[in-house]
């Protein structure tokens, strides 16, 4: 079935052997595909969108084309994921920086998510896929904010994909939510918090998600632009040149292989190899 110009999946009922028959055979991405470990995946996959604007002027357009056709692989991110039963699926999309940025960008921006939530709140449902966003979200628009609502209200119960979108985003200003959070919760005790690790991360915006285990950026670039600092202290970076309104299930595809291929010591050391006793 197509809808705005795109093809809609029944995801739901569909299995990981199903993106066997979405990739041709023969294709890049059948390829690609059949060298991942699907028992193997990474939790989170969190990505650092970039490059919208140099597509866009790459091809001497407006900036803000860049963005619109950044939608489409958002769409493919999202179904890629859910189709891989991959458990989070994080998407930073505008940063508390990003307010430096010339109005009518911004503007574009924000409507453009608006269309993209109302556009794809069924297809979210239908999917059991659940939408979250992470960031100061009583500080958007009235209009913004309502539409954001409604689709996590309207997907809460979901239970497959959880897909979340970094809006008005920033690490630090995450950490110090949480430190708020914290002195708050002290203050309405009357007794400090007890605190560790564990304690303080119940309350970022991420609190009872897995950190994520890969961290994509596109562009190229090699910055982390204040995106989920805290949670981001063991993740395997993959980097590519690709610009985000080209970023396709291949793409994603292939940073998983990487990602399986890399060895996760978390400041340990390598285990030694094992001997039969036999
Ligand atoms: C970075 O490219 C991209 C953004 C700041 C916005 C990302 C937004 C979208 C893909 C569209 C809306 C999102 C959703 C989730 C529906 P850039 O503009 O910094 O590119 P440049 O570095 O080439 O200038």
């Amino acid at each position: 079935m197509r809808a705005n110009g795109m093809v809609q999946y029944d995801l739901k009922s569909m299995s990981r052997q199903d993106i066997l028959e979405v990739t041709h055979e023969g294709s890049v991405e059948r390829e690609l595909f059949e060298q991942i470990e699907l028992d193997r995946l990474p939790r989170h996959v969190a990505v650092i969108m970039d490059g919208n604007g140099r597509w866009a002027e790459k091809r001497g357009l407006p900036r803000v084309e860049g963005h619109r056709a950044g939608i489409a692989s958002v769409r493919e991110a999202v179904e890629t994921c859910a189709r891989l039963d991959l458990p989070v699926l994080t998407l930073y999309a505008f940063s508390v920086e990003n307010w430096k940025r010339p109005k009518s960008e911004i503007d574009v921006l924000m409507k453009l998510l608006k269309q993209y939530v109302r556009l794809e709140l069924s297809t979210l449902i239908r999917n059991d896929i659940r939408f979250q966003v992470l960031g100061r979200l009583h500080e958007l628009s009235p209009d913004v904010v309502s539409e954001l609502e409604s689709a996590m209200e309207r997907t809460r119960g979901n239970r497959g994909l959880l897909f979340n979108i970094a809006l008005n985003y920033g690490g630090r200003a995450e950490i110090v939510d949480a430190c708020r959070a914290v002195v708050a919760e002290a203050l309405s005790k009357g007794e400090p918090t007890p605190l560790d690790e564990a304690a303080f991360s119940r309350h970022l915006y991420t609190a009872g998600v897995a950190d994520p285990d890969l961290l994509i950026r596109t562009s190229g670039e090699l910055r982390i632009s204040n995106f989920l600092l805290w949670q981001i202290a063991y993740a395997e970076i993959w980097v590519t040149e690709t610009l985000w309104p080209d970023f396709r299930k291949r793409d994603l595809f292939e940073a998983i292989i990487d990602f399986q291929k890399r060895e996760r010591r978390y400041g340990g050391i390598a285990a030694a190899p094992t001997r039969s006793t036999a």
